[in-house]
Formats: C-alpha cells, structure tokens, sequence
C-alpha cells in the first residue's frame, strides 16, 4: 500500500484549504524557481527519467511528449492545454484535483509551460464541472495576484493561465477537438498528421496533458525522478488516481502505486465487492471505453498499462467500474453503446453509422431478439469500426461489446435461446 509521505495529492477529499495559503502548507509552490534554473531540456530529461505516462486514457510518456515541442521559435508562440474535460463514464479523478488542490495544476502548468517553452496555459474545464470552474478561476487569481505566474513574477518566466469552460461534450475530451473548441468552433477531432506540436491551437505548436499528468510534474521534479520511477513497475511508474464504483461497498477516488492488485484495491479502499468478492461478475478497469474483465481474470490482474493490455483490456483513466452478479451485463454494455452513439460527432462514416447499428443490435441482444450468427456479425462491425475512423471515439464504441463477446458470449447465446424457446413453434423456425 502506497505510503502517506509518497501521497502527491495531499488534499484529495479536500478537507483542507484549497486556496494558497492551505496550498502553500503543503508544499505546493516550495522551491518552483530552483526547478525552473534547471532549464527547460533538464526538466524534459527529469520528467523521462521518471517514467510518467499520460494519465488522460492513452499513457503516452509525458516527457517524451514534452520534447516534441520546438526548441526555438519561428515566430510564433507555443501552448500548452490542459485537458480538464473528463467526461468518461466512471472517471472522476481531475475534477477533485481542480476543486481541492488547484495550485497542485497551476505550478504544473508554469512548470511544464516553461520546459516546453510555451507562453501560456489553456486549462478547458467540462461544461458540466462548475464548483471546479470556480475554484480553478479562485486559485488562478490568487497566483497571479501573489505574482507566482503572469509578467515579471517572482520566477522570472512570464506565464499566463487561462480557465476555459466547455460547453459540455464527451468528445471535446479528444485533443484536437478541443483545441477547435477553445478556438471556438464546433468541437470535431482534426485529421493528424500535423500534430499538434506542430499545428495546434490558433495554428501554434500546442501539447495537450491531463490534468493529473500537469499536476503531478512539480511533486516529481522536487522530490527527484528516481523517487517516482521507483514505485509502481518498470515502464508502469509512480502513483496513480483510481476512481472506484459501482457494486463496492464504499465507492471512493485513492491514490495508489501502480500495479496493485485490483481485488487489493477494492478490498482495501472501497471496502470490498457488495456481497464478497466471490459475488463479483465483472470489472471495466479503465473508464467505459475498455473491455470488462470476467472475475477470474480480475482475482489475480494487477493495476497498470501493461499487465491490463495483456488480457486485452486497458488501465485507460484508471475508473474502475465494479458490477456484481445482480447486474444485466449485456444492458449494462448496450447502455454504453448508446453514449457512444449519442457522443459520436459524425465526421466519419464508421463512426457516425456504426455506432448507431451497434447500439440497435445490443439493443435487441439485451432482450435475446438475434439470431446467434449476428453475434460474429456484431463482432465484425467492431473490427470494421476499430481502426478506421478519425479519432479513439470509434474504438471506444467497439471495445467494450468486443469484451462481452468475449467473455460472456454464452450469456448471450443464452438469452436468444431462451427467447426462441418461449416463442411459438412456428414462429421460432
Ligand atoms: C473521445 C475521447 C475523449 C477523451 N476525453 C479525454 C478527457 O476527458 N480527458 C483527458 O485528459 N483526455 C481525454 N482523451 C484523451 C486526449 O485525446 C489526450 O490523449 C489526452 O488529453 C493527453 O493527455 P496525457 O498525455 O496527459 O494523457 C479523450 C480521447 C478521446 C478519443
Ligand atoms: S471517430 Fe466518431 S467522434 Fe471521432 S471524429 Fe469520427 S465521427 Fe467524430
């Protein structure tokens, strides 16, 4: 179990004062100019060293990230966005950071804009996140008022925070669409190539973080990447949010090692599956977006990007969604299959359509209307939409049927059983 002196996020149920002066207590803004003399390429190397990978869904290495950016500028300024958009079902770990320890994020963002040598920060809140909004706008005040960020600060890097509310879209959590977003535009992923390294906001080298990957940078850079690379497992380093809910007996947000145990976690900080663990049906272990696990897989899988890729899920934002044998799994998916259809933008044509077709199919698999072949063609449609569509929304919508099929295609032959049995015989044939 992670120690209380390895905690980064000291005020995570915000039972302390979120505003600088409680900020301050903890350590938040002690020694940010030293981290800053390092120098913006000492800092990217540090933040290698340390193993970070992007706590937003993907878990691409930050620092590697970070070094795309130019090195010197040819005219034009570079940005850094903070992905505050969270809006993955079961994920609600970057909202405690905006609304209990937002000077956490906004050394963050100065330190992270001065490695990529960016002039300002854009930190795009979901629509729906208004108490974090204005604690977010509170906390941004106060620092630039204390002189921490802004021009001629007591850091000597000019750096602006900028709070931008969204309006409210699952799919402005995809990076470039909310990089048209905060252009004001419809939020609609763009076409990559170019990246937004090169071509990103306002057409300027732009790199996108999460929020808990921003946040957790000072913490690294002042107790030493060593410390952080050395909890968790090679290449799955340092601490990590885990959003627990569903059939637990006490749902909670914790910080955690990388690679525990997920029954550890769930008996350790949420009190353990409804009913015992031996009542347990399924886990999806990364927000709604990764293939669930059956129970046998979740008795012994451990917690991180790669032990969870190994059985053909994912660690995703790290949402665990506990459901224990009460729960209708295949509605449970086909409730998923409709947020996708309802988010899906409608650029691309395997998504836009393919969503919807999926949905309809779950829809009636819920209730066994199907003939058993539409099973593999179901399946077949995930593949058709895995893959070939602009953004990850179209894999998102495909994943989590592929994990029922799966692992619980003989619920499913069941139901369309059950359903021909109760049928009159002439109209089973
Ligand atoms: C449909 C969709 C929604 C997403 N929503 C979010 C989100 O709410 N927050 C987030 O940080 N990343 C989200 N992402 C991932 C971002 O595109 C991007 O990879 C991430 O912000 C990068 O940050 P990181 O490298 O620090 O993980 C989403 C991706 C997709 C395809
Ligand atoms: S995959 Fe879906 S959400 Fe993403 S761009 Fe295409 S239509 Fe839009």
């Amino acid at each position: 179990m992670l120690a209380d002196k390895d905690r980064i996020f000291q005020n995570l149920y915000g039972f302390q004062d979120w505003r600088l002066a409680g900020a301050r207590k903890r350590g938040i803004w002690d020694g940010t100019k030293a981290i800053l003399e390092k120098g913006p390429d000492a800092i990217v190397e540090e933040m290698k060293k340390s193993g970070l990978r992007g706590r937003g869904g993907a878990g691409f290495p930050t620092g590697l990230k970070w070094s795309f950016m130019p090195k010197q500028s040819d005219g034009r300024p570079s940005y850094l966005v903070v992905n505050a958009d969270e809006s993955e079902p079961g994920t609600c770990k970057d909202r405690e950071i905006l609304r209990h320890d937002p000077h956490t994020l906004i050394e963050g963002c100065l330190v992270a804009g001065f490695a990529m040598r960016a002039v300002a920060a854009f930190i795009y809140i979901r629509g729906e996140f208004i108490r974090e909004r204005e604690h977010m706008e509170e906390a941004v005040a106060e620092a630039y008022a204390a002189g921490l960020i802004g021009k001629n600060n007591v850091h000597g890097y000019d750096f602006d925070v900028i709070v931008h509310h969204g309006a409210g879209a699952y799919i402005c959590g995809e990076e470039t669409a909310l990089i048209e977003s905060l252009e004001g535009k419809k939020g609609m992923p763009r076409l990559k190539p170019p990246f937004p390294a090169n071509v990103g906001l306002y057409g300027c080298p732009t790199t996108v973080n999460n929020v808990e990957s921003i946040a957790v940078a000072p913490t690294i850079l002042r107790r030493g990447a060593a410390w952080f690379a050395a909890l968790g497992r090679p290449n799955n380093t340092g601490t990590k949010l885990f959003c627990i809910s569903g059939h637990v007996n006490k749902p909670c947000n914790v910080e955690e090692e990388m690679g525990i145990p997920l029954r550890e976690l769930i008996d350790r900080h949420a009190g353990g599956v409804r009913g015992g663990w031996d009542n347990l049906l399924a886990v999806i272990p990364g927000g709604s977006s990764v293939p669930l696990l059956p129970k046998s897989i979740c008795d012994t899988v451990l917690m991180d990007f790669d032990s969870l890729r190994d059985v053909q899920s994912g660690l995703g934002t790290a949402a665990v969604i506990v459901m224990d044998k009460s729960t209708d799994i295949v509605r449970a998916i086909a409730r998923l299959s409709y947020f996708y259809k309802h988010e899906s933008c409608g650029q691309c044509t395997p998504c836009r359509e393919g969503t919807g077709w999926m949905w309809r199919v779950m829809t009636r698999l819920v209730k066994g209307e199907a003939e058993v072949e539409e099973i593999d063609l179901l399946l077949e449609v995930t593949k058709q939409v895995e893959g070939h569509t602009i953004c990850a929304l179209g894999d998102a919508a495909a994943w989590p049927i592929q994990g029922l099929i799966r692992h619980f295609r003989p619920e499913l032959e069941r139901r369309i059983a059950q359903k021909r049995g109760a049928k009159p015989a002439i109209a089973a044939e």
